[in-house]
């Protein structure tokens, strides 16, 4: 049996998604750009799916721009906007966000941009007064994270929006760890971006969500496809499935369930805290730490116990460094350490005690080998 608790890295693509997608590879597989009888059904496959992503954000059809994913959207964002209002040197963001915003604004700053990467509180949420303050005549856009990858802190993103708007800057959400999770009102948001990946669709589609009117410019450039924004042959089984990945039901109420149950499980183990926000938080998000041991070790051994969990973000556990998301809210290293985020799925559900007793006898282990002494532990 294998529990994954790791769909914040990535979710399994539904079996209703994965048959639609095997029609476009195998029977309808032209090119949407040929003139013949596939080629045009192919068409109308991603007509079809970009109208009923429109309607479930409330967007016009052509607000929806078609990418590689949520690194390729965030890069389009920033770069876009760039590369179309020259005149325009400075950005907001935060210390928080995802590496494709953050390493695109480290890039940006090479070329004379401005950056300012505002902090969060003690529960990684970004004060809207700071952003409001910071906004002048050169900004170009605020890009400000709906949903956190390793803490699961959701932003207020519908007030920043408000405070752009009035600015008349323009205000990009990288949506892509809270969209169909949690509703969000897109009137005062210009542009965020989507993956197809975290929603039970394939790895490697996406979107950006650009409001008509947005003064922006395409970074890869060819044949002019998806309105000129972002030239390469269609990915067509990728935006069939990310439109049938819509009706996948999340079942929310029940993994928040198993979540709080699994969080009241793990805080009666001693030396143990919960990180981020209590309230604002997103459904299926536990990042917990454990006092003095090894977060990478835990990891290990609960995958041996078959529960798959990751110990910060995913796309960052390659290199091994403490996670900059926990520092920036302020964990002391020794929890910093040993910790654990654990996003869960259905499969959770009905198995919460089995991973509070895995979880719980693994710490045990690990602090029997622990050098620090479990009475100062125990006092934390
Ligand atoms: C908040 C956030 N933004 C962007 C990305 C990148 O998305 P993709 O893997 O589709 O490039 C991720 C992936 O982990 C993410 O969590």
């Amino acid at each position: 049996m294998k529990i994954y608790l790791d769909n914040a890295a990535t979710t399994k693509v539904y079996p209703e998604v994965a048959k639609k997608v095997q029609e476009l590879f195998v029977d309808k597989y032209g090119n949407a750009s040929s003139l013949h009888s596939i080629g045009t059904e192919v068409r109308k496959k991603i007509d079809e799916a970009r109208g009923k992503i429109a309607r479930f954000i409330g967007a016009e059809i052509s607000e929806i721009i078609f990418t590689s994913g949520g690194t390729e959207s965030n890069n389009l964002a920033l770069r876009g906007l760039a590369k179309a209002n020259p005149d325009k040197k400075h950005i907001i963001t935060s210390v928080i966000e995802h590496p494709s915003i953050l390493e695109t604004c480290k890039d940006l700053e090479k070329s004379g941009y401005k950056i300012d990467y505002i902090g969060v509180n003690s529960e990684g949420i970004i004060d809207v007064g700071e952003i409001e303050k910071l906004i002048s005549e050169n900004t170009l856009v605020v890009s400000i994270m709906h949903v956190n990858n390793e803490i699961g802190t959701i932003q207020p993103v519908e007030k920043i929006g408000k405070v752009c708007k009035k600015a008349e800057v323009y205000f990009h959400t990288d949506a892509v760890q809270g969209f169909k999770k949690i509703d969000l009102d897109i009137k005062d948001i210009n542009l965020f971006s989507v993956s197809g990946h975290k929603i039970h669709a394939p790895k490697g589609i996406g979107f950006l969500y650009i409001k008509k009117g947005t003064n922006i410019s395409a970074i890869i450039t060819g044949g002019g496809q998806e309105n000129k924004l972002r030239s390469g042959t269609e990915n067509v089984p990728g935006i069939v499935g990310l439109a049938t990945a819509l009706d996948v039901d999340n079942k929310n109420n029940e993994i928040k369930k198993s979540r709080d149950k699994i969080i009241e499980g793990l805080l009666k183990i001693h030396g143990t805290k919960i990180n981020g926000s209590m309230n604002n938080r997103i459904y299926h998000n536990i990042n917990v730490s454990f006092y003095g041991i090894e977060g990478e070790s835990l990891m290990l051994m609960l995958d041996k116990d078959g529960i798959c969990v990751s110990t910060g973000s995913a796309c960052a556990s390659a290199k091994l460094k403490e996670s900059y998301v926990l520092k920036a809210i302020g964990v002391e290293d020794l929890y910093i350490h040993g910790s654990l985020r654990l996003t869960l799925g259905d499969d959770v559900v009905g198995n919460e005690d089995y991973v509070i007793n895995k979880i719980k006898k693994n710490v045990e282990k690990l602090r029997e080998i622990s050098p620090f002494k479990f009475e100062k532990i125990a006092r934390k």
